[in-house]
């Protein structure tokens, strides 16, 4: 197969790119994205302040102008994020107990539920571990406890049944202490049936990250009954080694029949949200870098 997308549909994967509304006027950014990507992920535009500013008011706007192009397209789209310690408004710190509970819940429903049967997995709660493996210890873990996060699961599985739900993180790129926790939390969650899908590994990488255990790592997650996927993939530095790094990834996730999908973080090293840095497949004038050639290659 000749573009991203279309190679990784041979092994029934997907292929994806975040995608910001903000460029969807340029007609390169569009271009590149439809001809060589076969999913989405908003950017920003699912993120908690972006839809529900004020409490019960949504703003679904932004996110629809990617959703309604990346179906026409017949791209499948990744939903970013539900339940995040980040770029979250200021009303949802104020709440306490049973009022911080029900907001919660309301905002999966309506933001699930807006965009249910269209949403291939939701990113259901992100980056709520530690480095060391324990919970982050954020305002909702601080004032509900753990069971906020399965409460989030059951939530947004009624909220759009279809939709593989994920916990998504960072600096899981291996077996280490803080992939371990999750790893304990996804064992747990199995086993006492609340609805996990697959489990996110963000891979925000340097060029000479250490990757010896990340196949491993992908697998013993799978092996616990989830689907695992590559989601906001970007590899700092150039050339090379930076192709090399990126080979790696690839070739770990081809090698786990549960790795799913594969989502670099952007199209272009022109819009990466790693300023000064060029970790992403295409250089600032869409053209493809020795990085995607190593891509299409281990696809
Ligand atoms: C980043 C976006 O790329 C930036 O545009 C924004 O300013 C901050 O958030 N982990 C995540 C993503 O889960 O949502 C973050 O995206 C990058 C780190």
């Amino acid at each position: 197969a000749s573009t991203l997308g279309a190679a990784a549909a041979q092994s029934g994967r997907y292929f994806g790119a975040a995608i910001s509304a903000s460029h969807l006027g340029e007609q390169a950014y569009v271009n590149t994205w439809g001809a060589e990507f076969n999913s989405a992920t908003p950017e920003n535009e699912m993120k908690w302040d972006t839809v529900e500013p004020n409490q019960n008011q949504f703003n679904f706007a932004p996110a629809d102008r990617i959703v309604s192009q990346a179906r026409s397209r017949g791209m499948s789209v990744r939903g970013h994020t539900l339940v995040w310690y980040q770029q979250i408004p200021g009303w949802v710190s104020r709440l306490n107990g049973n009022d911080l509970r029900s907001a919660i819940a309301n905002h999966i429903n309506q933001v699930a539920g807006h965009w249910k049967g269209q949403i291939h997995s939701w990113d259901v709660v992100n980056e709520a571990f530690e480095e060391n493996g324990t919970r982050r210890q954020w305002f909702v873990q601080q004032r509900l406890g753990d069971g906020y996060m399965e409460e989030a699961f059951r939530t947004a599985r009624a909220a759009d049944p279809n939709a593989k739900l994920c916990y998504n993180d960072y600096n899981t790129d291996g077996i280490n202490a803080k992939s371990t926790g999750i790893y304990n939390m996804v064992r747990d969650f199995k086993s006492r049936g609340v609805p996990i899908d697959c489990v996110g590994f963000q891979s925000h990488l340097s060029q000479g990250a250490n990757l010896s255990s990340y196949q491993a790592n992908l697998q013993r997650f799978a092996d616990l009954g989830v689907d695992v996927q590559i989601t906001e993939l970007d590899v700092g530095g150039s050339g090379s080694a930076q192709a090399a790094t990126y080979r790696t990834v690839v070739q770990a996730c081809m090698a786990v029949s549960r790795c799913t999908g594969i989502t670099p973080w952007g199209v272009t090293d022109k819009y990466s949200w790693r300023s000064g840095d060029t970790p992403l497949l295409f250089d600032g004038n869409y053209n493809k870098k020795q990085a995607y050639t190593a891509v299409l290659d281990a696809l």
